[in-house]
Order: C-alpha cells, then structure tokens, then sequence
C-alpha cells in the first residue's frame, strides 16, 4: 500500500510540475510571439481548463497519499523528518496557490473572455502567469527536497 502511495505521489508531482514547466518555459513564449490576443487568450483559457481538470485530481490526491505515508510510515508527525516537514508546508502553499488561481484570475479571465473584453483577460491571464512562476519553483524546490532530503 506504501508503494502504491508513493507512486501515486510522486506521479501527481511529475504531471503536476512537469506541466507548469511546459506551459510557462515552453507554450508561453511561443504563444506570445506566434499568436495575437484574439486567439492567445482562448487558447491559454482552453489550455488551463484541461490542465487544471488533471490538478484538481492531484490537489486531493497529493495530501492524502502523503499523509497517509506520514502515519503508516512515522506513526504521525511526531518523528518526521525536515525535509518531510518542508515538504508538506511548501506542498499546502502550492495547493492554496493553484485554489487561489483558480478561483480569483482564471475565473475572472473567462468572464472577461465572455464578455470579449479582451483587456481585462489579458490582464487576469498575465496575473496566472506570476502565481504560475511561483507554484513552478516552489515545485522545483519540492521535487529537490523529496528527493534529495533525505541525504542532508
Ligand atoms: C500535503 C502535502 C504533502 C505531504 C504531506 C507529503 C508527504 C510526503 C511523504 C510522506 C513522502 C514519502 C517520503 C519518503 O518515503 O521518504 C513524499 C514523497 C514525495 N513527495 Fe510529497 N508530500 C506533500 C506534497 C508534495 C507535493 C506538492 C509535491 C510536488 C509537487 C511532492 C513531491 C514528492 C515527491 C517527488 C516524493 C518522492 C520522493 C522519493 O521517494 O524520491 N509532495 N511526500
């Protein structure tokens, strides 16, 4: 049960991750420099429902799995490891971050794009890429911490 928790873990974090990175380092600079607003925007909104339908899943799928491994694993949270313990914090972040983003920018940029105000979504669309920036390294920074961690 442990290893199908881990898998399922660490395959949250690779799709989860391994996306922001291809949408941020990759789709959003080409998507700048090939598309104009009219279909940049659709796109990007196209884009993120598909991709946040997969990041829903991992958001529920990440603390389960995870805490599931603490109490099988440390009996609790008692005799956690620091890297355990970062990961958890910085992995609660990522998931309010991701909730923030979709609650807040990436609903309003589809009202904006109901309402053809393209300004505005380009706007809130803009917003998204900050708090993706910063969900990316904090991923970044967790995939080093699991990984690594337990060497320190
Ligand atoms: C509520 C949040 C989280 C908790 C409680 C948690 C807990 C854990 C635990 C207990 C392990 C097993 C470590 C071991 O057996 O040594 C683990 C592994 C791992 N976690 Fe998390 N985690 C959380 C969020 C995240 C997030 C958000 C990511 C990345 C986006 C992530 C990435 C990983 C990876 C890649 C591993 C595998 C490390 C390895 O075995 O090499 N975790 N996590």
């Amino acid at each position: 049960m442990i290893a199908f928790a881990l898998s399922i873990h660490m395959l949250g974090a690779i799709i989860w991750v391994g996306g922001m990175f291809f949408a941020y380092m990759c789709l959003r600079p080409v998507a700048a420099e090939m598309l104009e607003p009219p279909v940049r925007l659709p796109l990007w909104s196209a884009v993120f429902a598909r991709f946040f339908n997969w990041v829903w899943l991992i958001v529920m799928l990440m603390p389960l799995t995870g805490y599931y491994m603490i109490f099988k694993n440390w009996d609790g949270f008692t005799f956690v490891t620091i890297d355990i313990h970062l990961m958890h914090v910085i992995g609660l972040l990522m998931i309010l971050l991701f909730l923030h983003v979709y609650f807040a920018p990436y609903r309003r940029m589809n009202e904006a794009l109901a309402a053809n105000d393209l300004q505005e979504a380009a706007r809130r669309l803009g917003q998204i890429r900050v708090l993706v920036a910063v969900n990316l390294t904090l991923g970044l920074i967790i995939g080093v911490i699991a990984s690594a961690g337990r060497y320190w």
